[in-house]
């Protein structure tokens, strides 16, 4: 089929790129020109692991031409479906802010206007319940001088895509959540999903628009509530002297708790997770409803940045202290550093009167933007040297090699806020949970 995709984030191009890779002809809008001229040239304009290779495949000079990107939204018009691949982010109550989308769905609907037949807008971007039917849909409808459902087809497919493993989670879906408010639009998803279904054989989950975006919202919600419980749990392990990971292990032989997300530690971040909680806690206490577990999951994530500085506090007197920092993205795998955990971390220290060193294999130019008054080391073990004392806040497979290189602080003790680094006798060694 003829597709094109609105926005080429790490969401939009990987969705652009797959779409291609899985047989379709696909057109990548975007208002950046330098984001287009990369993919035109078959680089991607995200890191992501895969897509480079399927970008230069199907967008490069010798590729198969499947793909191609443009600032042009007249592209649409040759082209059947439409996916909406743009930010929401989320306004200072927390709550999320559909601008962007709008402003999209706007240029779309005034392009839709000039096209005589059907047209099938997917939204594929993490929206609200309701807003595909009561924002999006309206925006389209008004725009294009066209009925929903008539002259047009509204759909919301949600994605369950990790940083940094992007494209594996898109061609190896545990679902496909096709929600869609008419017949047309849905008989549009089915055609444009049925080579990933076949080759995937993932299950389909066929719906409305308002259940789609709420299977989204519970699926992340979910998946942050049950760290924060195991975050809870882990907390107490560690004020009975327990390790929670032994714990952890043996629950996981649960099927009905499951191994995965029991990592108990410093917490979760991302781009995802603290802002999808709290667009949906948000959502519903518009309704009235107080959700108090996922408020609950949200304290106890706020709280343990808190708990991995008291156990240090137990073992340097921070003020005047030079700290090491190892790790500063959101976890391993990527150089985002939005909402991660050494954020509140570092300001802490700093509040203590601490000075930070920090290191992080790939983040540190992110980081910059985040926290200030910080020294950068280029490598763990510089960091480490004469320090007073360390934390471990992301756990890169790198910190587990290290062991020397504590013998070189002023004082070798390490808190570990993600069970990566050994226990050993020569350092005074703390696990957050363990
Ligand atoms: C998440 C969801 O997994 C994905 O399905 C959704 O589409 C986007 O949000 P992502 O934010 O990329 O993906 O990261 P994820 O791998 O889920 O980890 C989120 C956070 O939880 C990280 O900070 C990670 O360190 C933390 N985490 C994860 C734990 O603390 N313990 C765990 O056991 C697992």
């Amino acid at each position: 089929m003829q597709l094109s995709v609105i926005g080429s984030g790490y969401v939009g191009t990987t969705v652009a790129s797959c779409f291609a890779d899985l047989g379709h002809e696909v057109v990548n809008v975007d208002i950046d020109q330098e984001i287009v001229d990369s993919i035109n040239s078959g680089t991607p304009p995200v890191h992501e692991e895969g897509l480079p290779e399927l970008v230069a495949e199907h967008a490069g000079a010798d590729g198969t031409g499947r793909l191609r990107a443009t600032t042009d939204y007249d592209a649409v018009l040759d082209t059947d479906v439409t996916f909406l691949c743009l930010p929401t982010p989320q306004n200072d109550d927390g709550s999320i802010d559909l601008s962007i989308m709008e402003a999209g769905a706007t240029r779309l609907g005034a392009t839709l206007a000039a096209k005589p037949d059907w047209h099938t807008v997917i939204v594929k971007s993490t929206v609200v319940p309701g807003s595909t039917e009561d924002v999006i849909t309206p925006v389209l409808a008004a725009e294009s001088e066209k009925t929903a459902g008539e002259g047009f087809g509204v759909g919301m497919n949600p994605e369950f895509l990790r940083e940094g493993s992007a494209v594996d989670d898109f061609l190896n879906p545990d679902k496909v959540v096709l929600g869609a408010d008419d017949d047309r639009a849905r008989r549009d998803m089915r055609a444009v999903f049925e080579p990933l279904v076949a080759r995937a054989d993932a299950p389909v989950v066929e719906t409305d628009t308002r259940t789609a975006e709420m299977i989204k919202y519970a699926n992340n919600a979910f998946l942050a509530a049950k760290i924060s419980l195991i975050n809870d749990l882990g907390n107490i392990c560690k004020e009975l002297g327990i390790d929670s990971y032994e714990v952890a292990d043996a629950i996981g032989l649960d099927d009905r708790i499951g191994e995965q997300f029991l990592r108990s530690g410093v917490g979760w971040g991302g781009s995802c997770f603290p802002k999808d909680v709290a667009a949906i806690v948000a959502a519903a206490k518009r309704e009235g409803y107080d959700p108090a577990v996922l408020e609950a999951a949200v304290e106890i994530n706020e709280g343990q940045p808190e708990r991995l500085l008291s156990l240090l506090a137990d073992h340097v007197d921070l003020d005047g202290a030079r700290i090491a920092v190892l790790g500063l993205a959101f976890k391993p795998g990527t150089d985002d550093v939005r909402n991660s955990r050494a954020i509140p971390v570092i300001r802490g220290l700093q509040e203590r009167g601490a000075t930070v060193t920090a290191y992080d294999p790939v983040a540190t130019d992110n980081a910059r933007e985040y926290v200030a008054d910080v020294e950068y080391a280029d490598a763990a073990a510089t960091a480490l040297a004469d320090a007073d004392g360390a934390v471990v806040v992301t756990d890169w497979d790198e910190f587990a090699a290290l062991d020397e290189e504590f013998d070189a602080m002023a004082a070798p003790v390490v808190v570990d806020g993600r069970r990566v680094v050994e226990r050993r006798d020569g350092i005074t060694y703390e696990g957050l949970t363990w």
